[in-house]
């Protein structure tokens, strides 16, 4: 006889037959795993189709606003490209993976109205996150994505990372704060780069006026209550906009995560004539 966790292992975990209590989770703490929507077929259809598009930023061949390159080797003239913006304007199977009805359909659950941004700032990218020395993109640090443009008329949004590889301590996982969305938390008035808060901005971003239990942290510091949530090769992870979130470096300097992220958005829809806004 076999033993079993004394928790669920699947928590915060549902597959296409169960949005109902998806939805009430992802009220409720910020975030869930949507599993099973995309056949390993579809994942190898999206990440050839990825790579592709990655080398040809790296190899300059794109235009400008999917990317730009590294050099990770002067003497051999080698670049690399941890991203490539606005992907599903040039990656059909990713675009149809993205516009997949049952996500088309929880998003509207809570940005009612809401639009998938495609053509400007917070479209659609394809990122490969690596720890090496040379990667450009290894972790990020505790924000919530609302932070990124608090002057901006296009909240509330709720992100969506459709996982190529899955996540570990080995390759990176991401840290969240359960229930954080709901608090209002302040714009990056002070913060690790420095960055000007712009014109306009709102004070504090969330669902509720409820101030936050304590600062957000300006780094990696730990939070009080938060959970490390992993997923799986094909799992849709499903954040609120106003979730405090982060991302581990990787322990494994070769290991690379790689994803597709993006998010549905408040406002007025954007348009192709909004490039590079
Ligand atoms: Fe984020």
């Amino acid at each position: 006889m076999r033993g079993t966790l004394s928790i669920d292992p699947d928590f915060g975990v549902f597959r296409a037959d169960a949005l109902d209590a998806l939805d009430v989770f992802f009220r409720t703490h910020g975030f869930a795993i949507l599993r099973g929507l995309y056949s390993p077929d579809d994942l190898a259809a999206m990440l050839a189709e990825c790579v592709d598009a990655q080398t040809r930023v790296a190899n300059g061949e794109l235009a400008e606003r999917h990317g730009n390159s590294i050099l990770t080797d002067a003497a051999a003239g080698s670049r690399f490209a941890n991203y490539v913006q606005y992907i599903t304007l040039i990656a059909p199977a990713t675009r149809g993976a993205v516009l997949h009805p049952t996500l088309t359909a929880l998003m509207q659950r809570w940005i009612p109205g809401g639009h998938l941004r495609e053509h400007s700032r917070f479209g659609v990218v394809y990122q490969d996150a690596r720890a090496g020395v040379l990667s450009g993109y290894k972790r990020i640090g505790w924000h919530s994505d609302w932070q990124s443009g608090p002057q901006l008329d296009v909240w509330p949004s709720a992100a969506f990372t459709i996982h190529v590889d899955g996540t570990s301590p080995e390759n990176g996982f991401l840290r969240v704060a359960p229930g954080s969305h709901r608090w209002a938390t302040p714009a990056p008035y002070r913060n690790a780069n420095n960055a000007p808060v712009p014109e306009g901005a709102r004070a504090a971003g969330g669902h509720t006026q409820l101030e936050p239990p304590f600062p957000m942290p300006l780094g990696f510091e730990k939070v009080h209550g938060e959970i490390a949530v992993y997923c799986d090769a094909g799992d849709m992870l499903l954040h609120d906009a106003y979730l405090w979130h982060s991302a581990a470096i990787a322990t494994e300097p070769h290991a690379v995560r790689r994803h597709i992220r993006g998010a549905w958005f408040s406002g007025k829809p954007d348009a192709v004539e909004d490039d590079y806004l």
